[in-house]
């Protein structure tokens, strides 16, 4: 998706200054298109995050005959086709980057009369399908993956699906969501029960757009059988792309941030819990409600961190954060362990494996384990990071996290790979520039 490869040289900027808002939340825009697609009538979504990721989303449902208008940035409007008013494109769906998209995509197009192929960029490509490919299947879906259980994922249709009572093995917001999805066209209830809470965009979507469902921490409950209705959906702006910014203003002396109308959910905010426990200064600012999700305005202030072991019951909220949080802990006065983390090891790179990769490279200890790491913080040394080339394995938190690194580092920091940035983050770096960072992006 992302064309052509792009690095960036970062370098140690200014503090991080002033009042900003970063764009909206990925899990909920592709779920507002996914259900506005499906629903009766027009969905309007404001907010919408104009990121590759679920740009892809919407073209992939534009593909199976629904007509999506864009008046403005960030604005869609959804010309719903109802449950069962998709048509069959004879061409593979591209879900480019975006794990989320396949994923949930595989629930909802399980259900349709028609064949699909889902297509996948290369890091997709090597992600692990059949935990959605399994219980999909035992609701009667017909799914082939490729060797080894890994994209293209080639759909039949014309199944008859029945409802499942399933326990995750693993926690995961993307396969609860996509057994979800399948249920819509399932008999019978579809139960679902988790190991741990995950994110429940889709079920506070599925109840707003009219379907009822009965859900609450560790479990959803649907039936098949009914409507959607079309709503209005007002994405609030991603806690995961303002955590870059929780973490580079807890790090870099002097700074004073205002991150404005950050989503808030429970289920997201894990990173903010471990950064207070590790003396980060974040105040939650005005919190309200917007949309049925719980939205604030965060004041983050340069603290001394310290090192912490990192709650286990946490890891699922904050498992998009891990790369931010190791940032911090490099930075942290004392030893900090990540345990319970394995899923880490199949997100859009091993990110246990490329943190600790491009820590080494930048001077700092840290030792791997099959479920998280140790990282000795380097708070008191002359400088925390040397300058050096980190390989971002195209994943855009990987980038992203590095370029906070570099804000503390003796000279320049090479990052490369970071084209996929634009899967979640458009404006990354103009943002990130404009509260005080270094950083440029350059041609390879
Ligand atoms: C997501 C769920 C999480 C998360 C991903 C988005 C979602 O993945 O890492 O970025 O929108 O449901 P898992 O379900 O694999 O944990």
């Amino acid at each position: 998706m992302s064309g052509g490869s792009r690095d960036w040289v970062a370098a140690p900027g200014r503090p991080l200054r002033g009042r900003i808002r970063v764009p909206g939340d990925k899990s909920i825009s592709h779920r507002a298109v996914m259900l506005g697609a499906l629903a009766e009538g027009t969905t309007e979504i404001h907010g919408f995050l104009e990121g590759e990721d679920t740009r892809a989303t919407a073209a992939i449902f534009e593909q199976l005959g629904v007509r999506i208008e864009a008046p403005a940035d960030t604005d869609r409007v959804v010309h719903g086709v109802g449950l069962h008013g998709l048509r069959g494109s004879g061409q593979p769906l591209d879900c480019g980057n975006a794990g989320t998209g396949m994923r949930l995509l595989a629930g909802v197009l399980s259900g349709q009369a028609f064949d699909s192929a889902l297509i996948g960029d290369a890091s997709l490509s090597k992600r692990p399908m059949r935990r959605v490919t399994e219980p999909l299947a035992l609701m009667g879906a017909r799914i082939e993956t490729g060797v080894q259980g890994v994209p293209p994922l080639r759909i039949r249709g014309g199944q008859s699906l029945r409802g499942i009572d399933y326990a995750l093995p693993v926690a995961s917001a993307q396969v609860k969501s996509a057994l979800l999805l399948a249920g819509l066209y399932a008999r019978g209830p579809t139960t679902i029960r988790e190991p741990h809470p995950t994110r429940d965009y889709t079920e506070r979507m599925l109840t707003a757009f009219g379907w009822p469902i009965e859900y609450g921490p560790g479990h959803a409950r649907l039936n098949g059988g009914h409507r959607l209705r079309a709503t209005r959906i007002d994405v609030p702006a991603d806690f995961s792309s303002a955590a870059f910014f929780l973490v580079a203003a807890s790090v870099v002396p002097g700074s004073e941030l205002h991150i404005d109308a950050v989503g808030m959910n429970p289920r997201r905010t894990g990173l903010l819990r471990a950064l207070q426990l590790m003396g980060a200064d974040i105040r939650e600012e005005n919190p309200r409600e917007q949309g049925g999700e719980p939205v604030a305005d965060l004041v983050v202030r340069h603290a001394a961190l310290h090192g912490i072991e990192i709650p286990e019951a946490l890891v699922p909220d904050m498992i998009d954060e891990f790369p931010a949080l190791f940032i911090a802990a490099a930075c942290a006065d004392g030893r900090t362990v990540v345990r319970g983390a394995a899923e880490l090891r199949v997100k859009e790179s091993d990110r246990i494996a490329t943190m600790a990769a491009g820590l080494r490279a930048l001077g700092v200890v840290i030792e791997e384990t099959p479920d998280g790491a140790v990282i000795d913080g380097r708070a008191g040394s002359e400088v925390l990071f040397d300058a050096g080339g980190i390989e971002s394995h195209g994943d855009h938190r990987i980038a992203m996290s590095f370029a906070i690194a570099a804000q503390l580092a003796r000279g320049e920091v090479r990052i490369r790979d970071t084209a996929n940035v634009a899967t979640s983050f458009p404006g990354f770096e103009v943002l990130a520039a404009r509260a005080g960072m270094a950083l440029q992006a350059v041609s390879p």
